[in-house]
């Protein structure tokens, strides 16, 4: 016999479709106890938010998320709205006992995830964060070779996540869709944009950053605003590089800009260890590649592992072995940990706790490049 859980949605754009695929997708392939029902969709345009309950199935709409959260039939808010709503949805989801599903980063900065991470664990309510990419299969089979100590010591963890979608100079900021360009509603660039998700998964693979140095480009100084009318000094960095200590000792190189022309979302990372390395690459989610030196020398290289069979993470779930699944079905995952921890009463990684880790790196990144010093993490 399944149980609903009651979703109110708040955001009804890129994350508001891929969240509201996934919670009508999960029960077809996840054998859970809880079951989403698709309560209410919110956001302040009354007629795209009624399109978009139409599209994808939501019983009611609300215009004004307080009024949302406020209703005894939700039990779980999704939170897929600009950074710097992020708080104040959250915080008063907490207050009124209800469970968050929070997009990444989790806020402007560590002071806000912080006052955030105190309001669920004094509410007790449960909450993750969509850092995603952690359940792509690939990647969690990474997680688990890791774990397992596969690479034995690691030494080195590098990271690129390279787009192209900000070059031309009359793009505005501000606004629907470009609201990542303006500071005051971003909080950062691509430090909290792009490479927050490679720092999460960083974390998640390799352990806590200490330090690091940073440099970061704004290469466009000013646009025009969407909200405003007027040209405006860009407050975000349009590009970031850093360089960090793992508390493992490792060494840590990360880039991101939105200048790499050809790159879409081309996110990557390597890890190499004393005995063996792993690599992935976002644009072929479906394979991990892994050496591993105590193969025979003859044989010894580079082995490209299709993570498509039944004995994969989440793969048994899907279709046959050999065939491949997507980016969507990261966030399907996602749903389906985050109800099996309901039955269970295990967090579903990352609770906020877990994505302010990844804050404390961006605001000491961010800091760092400011300073052009080295900046202690936390
Ligand atoms: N996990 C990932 O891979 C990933 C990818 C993209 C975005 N994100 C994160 O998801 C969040 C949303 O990003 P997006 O790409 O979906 O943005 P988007 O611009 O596509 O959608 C934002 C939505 O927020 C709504 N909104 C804005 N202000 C509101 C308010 N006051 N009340 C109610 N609704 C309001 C807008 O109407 C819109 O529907 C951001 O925090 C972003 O960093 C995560």
């Amino acid at each position: 016999m399944t149980k609903p859980l009651n979703i109110g949605m708040i955001g009804y754009g890129f994350m508001g479709r891929t969240h509201s695929n996934a919670y009508n997708r999960v029960s077809n392939f996840f054998d859970t106890e809880y079951k989403p029902v698709l309560k209410a969709a919110c956001a302040r345009n009354a007629d795209n938010v009624k399109a978009f309950a139409e599209t994808w199935g939501y019983e009611s709409i609300e215009t004004d998320w307080r009024k949302m959260i406020a209703r005894d039939d939700i039990d779980a808010v999704d939170i897929c709205v600009p950074n710097n709503l992020h708080k104040e949805m959250a915080i008063a989801c907490a207050e009124a006992g209800k469970m968050i599903l929070c997009e990444k980063p989790l806020a402007m900065n560590v002071a806000e995830g912080e006052e955030m991470c105190e309001a669920v664990e004094k509410a007790g309510v449960v909450n993750t964060v969509w850092y995603n990419y952690r359940r792509v299969p690939a990647v969690t089979l990474a997680k688990q070779l890791i774990d397992e100590g596969k690479l034995g010591r690691i030494f080195h963890y590098r990271a690129n996540f390279l787009q192209d979608w900000t070059i031309a100079d009359d793009l505005p900021q501000g606004g629907a869709a470009l609201w990542r360009l303006d500071a005051a509603a971003a909080g950062s660039g691509v430090t909290g944009d792009l490479l927050a998700h490679c720092i999460d998964t960083a974390i998640w693979l390799n352990g806590n950053v200490t330090n690091v140095t940073a440099m970061t480009e704004t290469f466009v100084k000013e646009r025009m605003h969407n909200l405003t009318g007027q040209v405006e000094p860009v407050g975000i960095d349009d590009a970031c590089a850093f360089l960090c200590h793992f508390g493992n000792g490792s060494l840590g190189l990360f880039e991101s800009t939105r200048y790499a022309r050809g790159h879409k979302a081309l996110y990557t990372f390597e890890i190499n260890g004393e005995h063996g390395s792993l690599k992935w690459d976002l644009h072929d989610l479906h394979r991990l590649d892994y050496f591993e030196h105590g193969d025979e020398g003859r044989l010894r290289g580079w082995r490209s592992i299709h993570v498509t069979d039944g004995d994969h993470p989440y793969m048994d779930k899907w279709w046959v072995p050999g065939l491949q699944i997507g980016y969507e079905h990261t966030f399907v995952h996602q749903v389906a940990d985050f109800l099996e921890g309901l039955s269970t009463g295990k967090p579903t990684n990352p609770t906020f706790r877990d994505a302010l880790e990844t804050q404390k790196v961006c605001d000491a990144v961010l800091s760092s490049a400011e300073s052009g010093q080295w900046a202690d993490v936390g």
